[in-house]
């Protein structure tokens, strides 16, 4: 099928590939010239583990291709993704300016019979919005149906387009797989020619009988996956509801931490002992310094903006949110508890994105801590193994280190941030050597407190 793909962020570019590789002719457009450039010279402009090898793969099949001219690839393909992003506003609800104009362009080019999908995270009930945008700038040209090109199964009535909600799922760090092995596929719309339609796209991801992508990610004979079909806004409320629950599981668990601490208690056997409860489930049940990152942030706040709309208080999200901003804070009082004065000591990092295996430090915990610490006057550096430029919401104080020693060189204090396989590996022995006090703090809990307390250290978890 012929799909066109709007927004080459990590949604829109993993979509994009993942849709070629199972043998549909893509093309990816994106506003942003520098992206574009980079991805026309087999570039890519995010860190995604075997994202690279997939892209070059496809590009080479000709199956996957990138333009700037968004009018061109909406009127010579079928299925349109939005996949641009929705970014917080400061109030916390959803920009919807980049959906918005990317309907416009899509109501302008409409010549023939499309299929709009939004896979960009929207507010609740943003898909009749979508709709309505595109019909505000379709022209009135009546006989656009006869010119549709998709004819599958019975005839349909026709309108000129209908609307699909198909959030995605994909973890930064693991989108490959997420997106050829999903939990589920979600596919929400009134009409039922656009699901089948969409149904049939993904038959080779939902029969899992998509060539193995050798080496890439070994799917082990997987059974088929699931597909939800309903209707639009139960299909945007599910991503809101997974992320939500996802991040109160997270803050659950941290809240626990707390008390563990407190009680004499190990959260990590905590976690161990209910998570093998089938009810509760062992995954996003490791306590920390919390969760950032693009999503949970973003879609957590906007669902109790939503609810605010209709009157309702989300008093759960709001303590959600809440333990979370505090665990970044509390790792500071650690600081404090260790250090006693702050101020002129040197404290190194491991780690700056949200979580290993991406380059995002959008909301990443590490970097409100980081600010925290600079401006109460310590000397920070950090180090990241893809992280090389200082994101502009890192306190200009910050250094960050090229390599591994520069944290521990004459530091009083090591904070792991971000549990990276390499800062396992670490010959902490070594480079405990260089510090002027042992002092690490386990931001999530990552390392093995015995082991580390037999090298000489004073090791510091969280709720351990
Ligand atoms: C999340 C959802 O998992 C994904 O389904 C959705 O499509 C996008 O948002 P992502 O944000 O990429 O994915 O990362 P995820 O692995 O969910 O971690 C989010 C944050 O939670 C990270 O900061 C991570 O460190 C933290 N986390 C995760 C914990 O603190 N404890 C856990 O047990 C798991």
């Amino acid at each position: 099928m012929k799909v066109c793909v709007i927004g080459t962020g990590y949604v829109g570019l993993v979509t994009g590939v993942c849709l070629s590789e199972i043998g549909h002719d893509v093309v990816c457009v994106d506003k942003e010239e520098l992206k574009i450039n980079m991805l026309l010279e087999n570039k890519l402009p995010i860190y995604e583990p075997n994202l690279d090898k997939l892209l070059l793969k496809n590009i080479e099949g000709k199956r996957l291709v990138f333009s700037k001219d968004i009018a061109s690839a909406i009127r010579s393909q079928d299925i349109i993704f939005i996949s641009v992003g929705t970014p917080p506003l400061a109030d916390g609800s959803a920009d919807l300016r980049f959906v918005e104009e990317v309907a416009r362009e899509i109501g302008n080019n409409l010549n023939g019979y499309k299929i709009i999908v939004n896979k960009s995270t929207v507010p609740i009930g943003s898909g009749d919005w979508v709709s309505m945008i595109i019909n505000d700038n379709t022209p009135d040209n009546t006989d656009i149906e006869k010119k549709s090109k998709i004819k599958i199964g019975e005839s349909y009535n026709k309108p000129h387009f209908d609307v699909v909600s198909n959030p995605e799922f994909l973890r930064e760090g693991t989108a490959i797989s997420d997106a050829f092995s999903p939990d589920r596929i979600v596919l929400g719309s009134s009409s039922k020619r656009a699901i089948d339609i969409m149904i049939e796209l993904y038959k080779p991801i939902i029969n899992q009988d998509f060539e193995p992508l050798d080496n890439i990610y070994n799917q082990m004979g997987k059974k088929p996956v699931p597909v939800i079909t309903t209707d639009l806004v139960s299909a945007e409320m599910i991503k809101y509801a997974a992320n939500s629950f996802l991040a109160t599981k997270i803050s659950f668990i941290n809240e626990i931490a707390n008390i563990c601490e407190k009680a004499g208690a190990d959260v990590k056997r905590v976690a161990h002992g209910i998570g093998l409860d089938k009810r509760i489930g062992e995954r996003f049940l490791n306590a920390g310094i919390g969760w950032g990152g693009s999503c949970f942030p973003k879609d957590v706040t906007a669902l109790t903006k939503i609810a605010a709309e209709y009157g309702i208080t989300t008093q759960l999200l709001n303590a959600v949110i809440n333990v979370n901003i505090q665990q970044r804070l509390k790792v500071v009082q650690k600081v404090q508890e260790v250090l006693k004065i702050v101020k002129g000591k040197s404290i190194g990092f491991l780690g700056l994105s949200f979580k290993p295996d991406t380059d995002d430090t959008r909301d990443a915990p590490a970097i409100t801590i980081m600010n925290n610490l600079a401006n109460l006057g310590a000397k920070v550096k950090a180090f990241d193994p893809i992280v090389k430029v200082a994101p502009d919401s890192l306190n200009a104080k910050v250094i960050l280190c090229q390599n591994i020693d520069g944290i521990f060189m004459d530091s009083d204090l090591i904070i792991l941030a971000t549990e990276w396989e390499e800062f396992y590996k670490i010959d902490y022995k070594k480079l405990g050597n260089l510090m002027r006090e042992k002092n690490i703090i386990d931001g999530r809990n990552f390392l093995e407190k015995v082991k580390m307390q037999e090298l000489g250290y004073k090791y510091i978890g969280i709720g351990r």
